[in-house]
C-alpha cells in the first residue's frame, strides 16, 4: 500500500449527492472511483474536478441490476486502484408504488437498488477493506425508513433494510472496519416535484429549509475520517425533520 492515498468507491458518484460527496472526500485526501451506470458525461465531469483537486479519478460503469455488477465493480477498484478505504453505497432509486396493484417487478427492482446491491458491494469488499488501515463502510440511507411514507411503500421498506444491514454488517466487521450511515430529510428534490410539494414539504422540517447535497457530503466526510469509535450507527441530517 506504500504511501499511496487512500481510495474510495462512491456508487452512483457521478450526479447530485453522490457528486457532492466525491468532491468533498477528493478535498479530504482520498483518490476517488465513481461508479455510475446511465451518467457518462456526469461521470467525466466529475472525475475533472477531482483531478482539478490533484487527486486520482477513476470511472466504472456497472448497471447494479445486474447480479454480477457487484462483482465487477469490486475488481475494477482492486486492479485499478490496488486499495479500497471507504466503500460508499449511495446510488439508489426513488420511485412511488405503482397505482392500483401490487407490483413484484417494482418491489424487486427497489430492493435490488437501495438494499441487495449495497450488501453484495459490502460482502465483495471484504478483502481489501479489512486491509486497509482504516476501512470503513457508509451508507446512503433515508430519514423514511424509520417514518415510512404511504405511497412509497418499496422505497421505504428496502431503506430500512439498508439501515438494518448497516448494523449487522458493522457487528460482522467490528473491530477492523466501522460501519455506518447517513439518513438525509430533503438534500436535493426530485426534479418532478413541483413548488407547491417543495413548499408544503419544506413546511414540515424545524430548520424551515430544505439541505443541500454538500451538507450530506460533509457529514459522510465526518464518517470517513473522523468516525474512531463509532460503528453501526446512523446519522440523520434532516434539519430536525425525524423530530418533529
Ligand atoms: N436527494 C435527497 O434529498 C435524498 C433524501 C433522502 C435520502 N437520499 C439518499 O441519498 C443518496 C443520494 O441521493 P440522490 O438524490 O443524489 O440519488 P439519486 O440521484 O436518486 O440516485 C443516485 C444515483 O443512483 C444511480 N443508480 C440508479 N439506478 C441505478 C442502477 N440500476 N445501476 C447503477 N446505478 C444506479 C444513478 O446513477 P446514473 O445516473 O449514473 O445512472 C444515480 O445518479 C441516495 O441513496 C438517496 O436514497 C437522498
Amino acid at each position: 500500500m506504500g504511501d499511496s492515498a487512500p481510495v474510495t468507491l462512491i456508487t452512483g458518484g457521478a450526479t447530485r449527492v453522490g457528486a457532492a460527496i466525491a468532491c468533498e472526500l477528493a478535498d479530504a485526501g482520498f483518490d476517488i472511483v465513481i461508479h455510475y451506470n446511465r451518467s457518462e458525461e456526469a461521470a467525466c465531469e466529475t472525475a475533472a474536478k477531482i483531478e482539478a483537486k490533484d487527486r486520482k479519478a477513476w470511472r466504472v460503469r456497472a448497471n447494479l441490476l445486474d447480479s454480477d455488477a457487484p462483482t465487477r465493480i469490486i475488481e475494477y477498484v482492486k486492479s485499478e486502484a490496488g486499495r479500497l478505504d471507504v466503500l460508499i453505497n449511495n446510488a439508489s432509486i426513488f420511485e412511488p408504488d405503482p397505482a392500483g396493484s401490487f407490483s413484484p417487478d417494482h418491489w424487486h427492482r427497489m430492493f435490488q437498488i437501495n438494499a441487495v446491491a449495497p450488501g453484495a458491494l459490502i460482502e465483495a469488499a471484504e478483502g481489501l477493506l479489512m486491509g486497509a488501515p482504516r476501512g470503513g463502510v457508509i451508507n446512503l440511507c433515508d430519514i423514511s425508513a424509520d417514518r415510512p411514507w404511504p405511497h412509497y411503500s418499496a422505497y421505504c421498506a428496502s431503506k430500512a433494510a439498508l439501515v438494518n444491514l448497516t448494523r449487522s454488517y458493522a457487528l460482522r466487521f467490528a473491530p477492523r472496519v466501522l460501519v455506518n450511515g447517513v439518513a438525509p430529510g430533503i438534500a436535493i428534490f426530485p426534479d418532478d416535484f413541483d413548488e407547491e410539494m417543495r413548499r408544503k414539504l419544506v413546511a414540515k422540517v424545524p430548520m424551515q429549509r430544505e439541505g443541500s447535497a454538500e451538507e450530506v457530503a460533509a457529514t459522510v466526510r465526518f464518517l470517513a475520517k473522523h468516525a474512531g469509535y463509532m460503528t453501526g450507527q446512523i446519522i440523520r441530517v434532516d434539519g430536525g425533520r425525524s423530530i418533529a
